[in-house]
C-alpha cells in the first residue's frame, strides 16, 4: 500500500539521520536564498556556522540575552536582523558597525530599557528600526539622530511619557512614527520639534492617556499627513482643541475611533476647515448626537466611518458639507435600546441629499421603522446601498418604497434580513440600472406575478433564498430576461405547469435546492443552454427517475450543454436513468451523495469526459467497476465516495482499489470513511487496504477461459466456413499455391496456340457445337476450336489426346448441360485435366456455357466447378430468344479474347 502506512524502514533511517544531524550542530536553522530562519529554537548563542553570505537572519522566539557584535562579524552582508522575541536588555553601539548594510533592526518584545547616542551610531543604512514593546522609559539626548535614511520607527508599548526623542532636528526621512500604548500625556511643540523636517504619513499616538494638545504642537512637525489617537478618551472638547491645533496642517487622515466623542456640534471640526482631510473615523464613539452642520468643514471628505456608534436622529443638516464622501459607513450606528416606536433611530428627509458624491453606503444591523418617501433622495451618485437588517419591520416593500432612490444609479442594493413579507408591482420600477438585487432571509410569501420585477432593465442576480413561500407562474420572471443568477433556495417553491424560467435565456446560475419538490416536467429547463451551475440538492425528486415511473423517467437535465456543476444531493434516489447525463459534456462536478443509490447503469458517465469533482458519499454502493466509473474516474481531481457498503470482494473492488493506488485524484479520509460492509469476515476493514494479489490470480483463469472459448468459436467457424465455402478457399489455396511454387502465367500469345478454344461437351450435344462452333470459325479465319469428333488423330489413346489438346488451345469451354455432367469421361478426366490447367494458366482459360439452367451444387458435384470460381465474362447463358444469339456470339468473343490471369 502507498497511501496512509510509513515504512518502519524508511522511518528508522529518517531518525537516524535525524540523530546525526542534531548531533553535528546545536542548532537546526533553515538557510534557503540567502535567509536564515533561527526562530523558536531556544537558542542562547548566536550561531556561528551559518553561510557567511546570509542577507537576513531570523533569531526570534529565542532566549538570547545580548547580540554581541563580535558573533556577528562573519554575517557583514546581513541586510535584516530579526531579534524581536527574546531577553535582550542591551545593544552595542558595534554592531551595526560589523553590519554596515543592515537596514532592518527589530528588537520588538525585548528588555531594552534604555538607548543612548551611541546605540546606532553606526546604523546609517537603517530604514526601520523596531522596538516595539520593551521598557524604555526615557529617550536622552539624540539616539537616532544619525539615521538620516530611517522610514519606519516604532516604539509603541513603551513605558514613554512624552513624544521626546532628541533635541535637535532628525529623522529628516521619517515616514511613520508608532507610538502608541506610551504615557504620553500631552503633546507640546517643544517635544515634537526634532521632526521639523520630517515629513510623516503616520502619526500613532492611540492608546496614550492625552489630554491636551498645546498650541503649535502638530505644526512644530514638517508635514503631517496621517494622525491616530484611537482609543484616546478625549470626549468632545478636547477633539474641538485638537482640530484647532490641527487647523493649517496638512493633515489627510484622522483616526478618532473610541474617543468618547459623544456629540458633535458645528464647532467640533471647525479647526479642520483649513485642512484637506479626506478621511475620517469616528467609529466606536458612542456618538448619540450630530449637530447640525457639524461637518460643514469637510469639503474634501472622501471616507467617512460612522459604525458602532449610538445615533438617535439623523437631522437633515447633520450631514450637510460632505459633497465629497464617496464612502459612508454607518453599520450599527443607530440606537438599538428599544423596539418601542418612539425611542427608534430616526432619519429626517433629505438627510443624505448633501451627499452628491456618495457612492457606497452601509446602513447595516441598525433599527429603523421604515422607509420613507425622501430618505435617500440627492444620492446621484449611489452606487452600492446595503440595508441589510437595516429596519424592524419592513412588511410590504410597495411600489413608493423606493422612490427616493429614483434618481441613484443603484446597481447592488441589499435588502436581507428585514422581515419582509411582500412585493407589490413595480416596488423596484425605480432602479433601472440595478444589477444585484438581495432579498434573502425575509419573510416573503406571495405568488410571483412578474410585475414585481418591472422596470429592473438591467438586473443581473436576484438572491431570494430563504424566504417563506414562493409560487411561480410562468410569467414570473417574464420582465427580467437579462438575470443571469437566481437563488431560490429553501423558499417553499411551488410550480405552475409551464416553467417559469423559459424566459431566462441567460441564466448561468440557478438554485432551486431545500424546496421539497417532488414533481417537475421534463421541459422545466429546457432553453437554459448558459446555464453553468444547478443547485437541486435536498428535494424529494426520486421518482421522477424511476423506470416504474407512469411515461417514463423525467429527463429534466436535457439540454443544459453549458452545465458545469450539477448539485444533487439528498433527492432520495434509488435509481438513474442510463442516458440523463447524456449530452453533458461540460459537468465539471456532479453530486449525488446523501441518496439512496446501489447499482449505477454502464455508462451512464460516458458523456463526462470533463469531469473534475465526482461526490457518491453515503449512498448504498457496494460496488465499483469500471463500465460505470472508468470514463468518470479518468481527469477526476477530487472523489467523495465516502460511507458506502462496500463489497470487499474481487469482483465488486479489485479494480476501485487497483485505481486508487495509481491517482492522484484527491480522496480525504480514505483510511476512515471507506469501509467494507461485506463479506462479513472483512466488515468494517478499510477498502484501501483490500488486497487484490488474488484477484489477479484469477486472471490467467480468466484468460484461459477467454481463450479456450475463442478458439471453440473459430474452430465452429472454421468448420461451417469450410463445409459451406470450403471449394473456395481450396481452390484459392490452389492458386496460391501454385504461384507460390512457380508456376508461371502461360500467356502465350494467341499464335503459339493450335486452337483457339478446347470445347468439352457431351456427346448428346454434338450436334448443338457443331452447328454453333464451325459457323465461327467459318466467319473468323484465324479462330480454330478443337472438336473431339473432328480433330482428333486416329490411333491416338482418347485421354492422352484429350490432354495433349487442352493444352495446344488457349482456353476451355465447357458446354454444360444435364448431359455433360451425367457423362462419365467429363465427371473423371476431363474436368481433372481442365481444372489442373486452369490453375496452372489461371482462371480464364476456362468458359461456360450453359445451355440450361444448372444449380450451382449440381455443377460442383458432377465437374467440381462452381460459378464463383470464374469471372462473369467467362460464363455464358445460351439465350433462349432467337434475337439474343448475336449479342450470346459477341460475349463468347469477349471471352475468347481474354488474357488467361487473375485480376
Ligand atoms: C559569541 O562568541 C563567543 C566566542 O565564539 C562565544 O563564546 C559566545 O558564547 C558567543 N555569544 C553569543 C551570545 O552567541
Ligand atoms: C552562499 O554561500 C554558500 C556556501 O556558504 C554557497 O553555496 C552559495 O552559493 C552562496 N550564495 C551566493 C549567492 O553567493
Ligand atoms: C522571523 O520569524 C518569525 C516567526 O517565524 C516571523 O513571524 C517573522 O516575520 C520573521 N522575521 C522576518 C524578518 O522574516
Ligand atoms: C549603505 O549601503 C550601501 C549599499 O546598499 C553601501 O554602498 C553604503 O556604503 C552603506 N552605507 C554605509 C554608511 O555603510
Ligand atoms: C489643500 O489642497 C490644495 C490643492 O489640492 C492646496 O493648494 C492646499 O495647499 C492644500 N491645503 C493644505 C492645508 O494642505
Ligand atoms: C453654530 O451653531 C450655533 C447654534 O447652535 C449658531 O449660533 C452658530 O452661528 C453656528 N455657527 C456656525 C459657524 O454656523
Ligand atoms: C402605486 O400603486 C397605487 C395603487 O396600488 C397606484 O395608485 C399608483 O399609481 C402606483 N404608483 C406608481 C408610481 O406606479
Ligand atoms: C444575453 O447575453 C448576451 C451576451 O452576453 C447579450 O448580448 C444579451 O443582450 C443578453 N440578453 C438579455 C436579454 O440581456
Amino acid at each position: 500500500m502507498s497511501r496512509g502506512l510509513l515504512h518502519p524502514v524508511p522511518c528508522f533511517l529518517g531518525l537516524l539521520l535525524f540523530w546525526i544531524l542534531s548531533a553535528s550542530s546545536a542548532h537546526r536553522c533553515t538557510v534557503r536564498h540567502q535567509v536564515a530562519d533561527c526562530s523558536h529554537l531556544k537558542l542562547t548563542e548566536i550561531p556561528d556556522d551559518l553561510p557567511a553570505n546570509i542577507t537576513v537572519l531570523n533569531l526570534t522566539h529565542n532566549q538570547l540575552k545580548k547580540l554581541p557584535p563580535a558573533n556577528f562579524t562573519r554575517y557583514s552582508r546581513l541586510t535584516v536582523l530579526d531579534a524581536g522575541f527574546n531577553t535582550i536588555s542591551k545593544l552595542e553601539p558595534d554592531l551595526c558597525q560589523k553590519l554596515p548594510l543592515l537596514e532592518i533592526l527589530n528588537i520588538q518584545h525585548n528588555e531594552l530599557s534604555q538607548v543612548s547616542d551611541k546605540t546606532f551610531l553606526f546604523c546609517l543604512n537603517l530604514t526601520e528600526l523596531l522596538l516595539r514593546s520593551n521598557s524604555i522609559q526615557k529617550i536622552q539626548n539624540n539616539p537616532f539622530k544619525n539615521l538620516k535614511n530611517l522610514i519606519k520607527l516604532d516604539l509603541s508599548h513603551n513605558g514613554m511619557p512624552s513624544t521626546k526623542l532628541g533635541t535637535e532636528l532628525q529623522l529628516q526621512n521619517l515616514q511613520e512614527l508608532l507610538l502608541s500604548s506610551n504615557k504620553i500625556n500631552v503633546l507640546t511643540r517643544e517635544e515634537l520639534g526634532f521632526l521639523g523636517n520630517s515629513s510623516l504619513k503616520k502619526l500613532d499616538l492611540s492608546s496614550n492617556p492625552i489630554k491636551e494638545f498645546s498650541p503649535g504642537c502638530f505644526h512644530a512637525i514638517g508635514t503631517l499627513f496621517g494622525l491616530s489617537l484611537n482609543n484616546v478618551p478625549l470626549g468632545p472638547s478636547v477633539i474641538e482643541k485638537l482640530c484647532l491645533e490641527l487647523a493649517s496642517t496638512s493633515v489627510r487622515n484622522l483616526y478618532l475611533s473610541d474617543t468618547q466623542l459623544f456629540k458633535t456640534s458645528n464647532a467640533t471640526f471647525a479647526g479642520l476647515k483649513q485642512t484637506n482631510l479626506t478621511t475620517l473615523d469616528l467609529s466606536h464613539n458612542g456618538l448619540s448626537t450630530i449637530g447640525n452642520d457639524s461637518f460643514a468643514w469637510l469639503p474634501r471628505l472622501g471616507y467617512l466611518f460612522l459604525e458602532y456608534n449610538n445615533i438617535g436622529h439623523l437631522s437633515s443638516r447633520s450631514l450637510y458639507g460632505l459633497s465629497s464622501v464617496r464612502y459612508l459607513t454607518l453599520r450599527h450606528s443607530f440606537t438599538k435600546q428599544s423596539n418601542s416606536l418612539a425611542l427608534l433611530p430616526k432619519i429626517d428627509d433629505f438627510s443624505f441629499r448633501w451627499l452628491t458624491g456618495l457612492e457606497y453606503l452601509n446602513m447595516d444591523d441598525n433599527n429603523f421603522p421604515g422607509m420613507k418617501s425622501n430618505m435617500f433622495t440627492g444620492l446621484i451618485k449611489l452606487k452600492y446601498l446595503s440595508l441589510s437588517n437595516s429596519f424592524t419591520s419592513f412588511q410590504t416593500l410597495a411600489n413608493e418604497t423606493f422612490v427616493s432612490l429614483a434618481h441613484s444609479p443603484l446597481l447592488m442594493l441589499n435588502l436581507s434580513r428585514n422581515k419582509i413579507s411582500k412585493m407589490e408591482g413595480g416596488a423596484f420600477s425605480w432602479l433601472g440600472h440595478l444589477r444585484v438585487l438581495d432579498l434573502g432571509l425575509n419573510e416573503i410569501g406571495q405568488e410571483l406575478t412578474g410585475e414585481e420585477w418591472r422596470g429592473l432593465d438591467s438586473i443581473v442576480e436576484i438572491y431570494l433564498s430563504y424566504n417563506k413561500y414562493l409560487q411561480l407562474t410562468s410569467s414570473s420572471f417574464a420582465l427580467v430576461p437579462s438575470l443571469q443568477r437566481l437563488m431560490l433556495r429553501r423558499v417553499a417553491l411551488r410550480f405552475a405547469a409551464t416553467s417559469p424560467f423559459r424566459p431566462l435565456r441567460n441564466l448561468t446560475i440557478l438554485d432551486l435546492s431545500n424546496n421539497n419538490i417532488a414533481n417537475i416536467n421534463d421541459d422545466l429547463l429546457e432553453g437554459l443552454e448558459k446555464l453553468e451551475i444547478l443547485d437541486l440538492q435536498h428535494n424529494n425528486l426520486a421518482r421522477l427517475w424511476k423506470h416504474a415511473n407512469p411515461g417514463g423517467p423525467v429527463y429534466f437535465l436535457k439540454g443544459l450543454s453549458h452545465l458545469h456543476i450539477l448539485n444533487l444531493e439528498s433527492n432520495g434516489f434509488d435509481e438513474i436513468p442510463v442516458d440523463v447525463f447524456k449530452d453533458l459534456f461540460q459537468l465539471k462536478s456532479i453530486s449525488l451523495g446523501l441518496n439512496n443509490l446501489n447499482i449505477l447503469p454502464p455508462s451512464v458517465f460516458d458523456d463526462q469526459v470533463s469531469l473534475r469533482s465526482l461526490s457518491l458519499q453515503k449512498n448504498l454502493i457496494t460496488s465499483i467497476e469500471k463500465s460505470v466509473f472508468g470514463p468518470a474516474f479518468k481527469n477526476l481531481s477530487s472523489l467523495d465516495m465516502s460511507f458506502n457498503p462496500f463489497d470487499c470482494t474481487c469482483e465488486s473492488i479489485a479494480w476501485f482499489v487497483t485505481w486508487i493506488n495509481s491517482t492522484h485524484t484527491n480522496i480525504s479520509e480514505l483510511p476512515s470513511h471507506y469501509l467494507c460492509n461485506t463479506p462479513p469476515q472483512y466488515h468494517g476493514f478499510p477498502v484501501m487496504l483490500f488486497d487484490v494479489s488474488p484477484c489477479k490470480d484469477s486472471a490467467p483463469f480468466e484468460l484461459f477461459f477467454m481463450i479456450s472459448t475463442s478458439i471453440l468459436l473459430i474452430f465452429i467457424s472454421a468448420v461451417l466456413l469450410i463445409h459451406l465455402e470450403g471449394w473456395r478457399l481450396s481452390f484459392y489455396w490452389n492458386v496460391l499455391v501454385h504461384r507460390a511454387l512457380g508456376f508461371k502465367e502461360v500467356d502465350r500469345q494467341p499464335e503459339q496456340f493450335d486452337y483457339a478454344a478446347y470445347i468439352i461437351h457431351a456427346y448428346e450435344d454434338r450436334d448443338w457445337v457443331w452447328e454453333h462452333f464451325s459457323p465461327m470459325e467459318e466467319k473468323d479465319q484465324t479462330l480454330r476450336f478443337c472438336l473431339e469428333e473432328r480433330d482428333f488423330q486416329a490411333g491416338v489413346l482418347e485421354l492422352e489426346a484429350i490432354v495433349n489438346s487442352i493444352k495446344r488451345s488457349r482456353k476451355t469451354i465447357f458446354v454444360i448441360t444435364q448431359n455433360l455432367l451425367k457423362d462419365p469421361l467429363c465427371k473423371r478426366f476431363k474436368v481433372h485435366q481442365a481444372v489442373q490447367k486452369a490453375i496452372e494458366q489461371n482462371l480464364d482459360s476456362i468458359i461456360l456455357i450453359f445451355l440450361e439452367e444448372i444449380p450451382d451444387y449440381k455443377l460442383n458435384h458432377a465437374l467440381c466447378l462452381r460459378r464463383g470460381m470464374f469471372k462473369s465474362h467467362c460464363i455464358l447463358t445460351w439465350p433462349v430468344q432467337v434475337e439474343r444469339v448475336n449479342a450470346f456470339h459477341h460475349k463468347l468473343q469477349v471471352a475468347l479474347g481474354s488474357r488467361n490471369s487473375v485480376h
